[in-house]
């Protein structure tokens, strides 16, 4: 089905599944004119996760894009590319001892203002695997049975860069300095700022305790949880080609980078535009 305004206008959004996920044909993104740019932003609060195809935009396009939405953010642990700190290299080849996103996650929750959406601009991809799996916080919060909203909705937890950062440093034998990474609190059941929908906010890349719980409960709960999200009725899964483009929107989905491709080589670059305090 689509949309009648973004057909006039020579968009056409093909949804994935009916929960998450939609391809946004007929757009350049290099190029962009301010009623497209309204189409693709109303298009991401409805379907949580946009694609586009035959993108091969420079860094500088990608950058320009992102911060149509927002600032852009530096990663808390990555580097960036020479030149551009808010660009994040994602690159995996025959050397590679772990890749970015291999567990659910939602980009830098542990931030206190976590990023509203992430763009990977993806320019080399293997013949056969490497996509990555997105999964609808919508749909897992309204899953569950109404006791156990109640339960949730007003909780908070602690999101921690801490344990991650540091175990992927150990992994590439990169030396972090005893650096310090960002933890904040958010609640358990945010309310999106956009669609004003209710979704979970817990992932298991950073959230590590339920606050106001003792600490069986929480850790009962959240493997609960973590184990809750991943059922394929909240997912989609993206075929990547060269030149793609995925946006996800932070606040409201999870996604998972499959590395099933080892030892081919999948590359491209990533921004995050900054995101706002999540409020329950
Ligand atoms: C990530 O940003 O978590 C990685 C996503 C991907 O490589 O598909």
């Amino acid at each position: 089905m689509s949309d009648p305004i973004a057909a006039a206008s020579g968009i056409l959004i093909r949804p994935l599944t009916p929960t998450i996920g939609a391809e946004v044909l007929g757009v350049d993104l290099a190029d962009l004119t301010d009623a497209e740019f309204a189409l693709i932003q109303q298009a991401l609060t409805e379907h949580q996760v946009i694609f586009f195809r035959d993108q091969d935009i420079s860094v500088d396009a990608l950058k320009a894009f992102g911060a149509r939405f927002g600032t852009l953010d530096v990663h808390p642990n990555d580097p960036g590319l020479e030149g551009h700190p808010e660009v994040m290299m994602i690159h995996a080849d025959e050397k590679s001892k772990r890749v970015a996103g291999e567990m659910w996650h939602s980009d830098v929750s542990c931030s206190n203002e976590p990023p509203m959406g992430s763009i990977l601009r993806m320019f080399q991809v293997p013949e056969s695997g490497g996509d990555t799996l997105f999964a609808s916080m919508y749909a897992a919060y309204e899953a569950l049975s109404e006791r156990m909203k109640v339960m949730l909705d007003g909780l908070t937890a602690m999101h921690d860069g801490g344990p991650y950062y540091r175990a992927v440093n150990q992994i590439i034998g990169r030396d972090d300095g005893g650096r310090s990474y960002p933890t904040a609190v958010h609640p358990v059941v945010r309310t999106h700022p956009a669609s004003g929908r209710k979704c979970l906010y817990v992932n298991s890349m950073f959230t590590t305790q339920i606050l106001g719980v003792p600490v069986a409960e929480s850790d009962a709960l959240l493997a609960f949880l973590f184990d809750h999200v991943k059922n394929p009725q909240f997912q989609c899964r993206f075929r990547w080609e060269q030149h793609s483009v995925a946006f996800w929107d932070n606040r409201c989905s999870q996604h998972y980078a499959v590395w099933d491709y080892f030892p081919h080589v999948r590359s491209g670059y990533r921004v995050t535009v900054r995101g706002e305090q999540p409020l329950a």
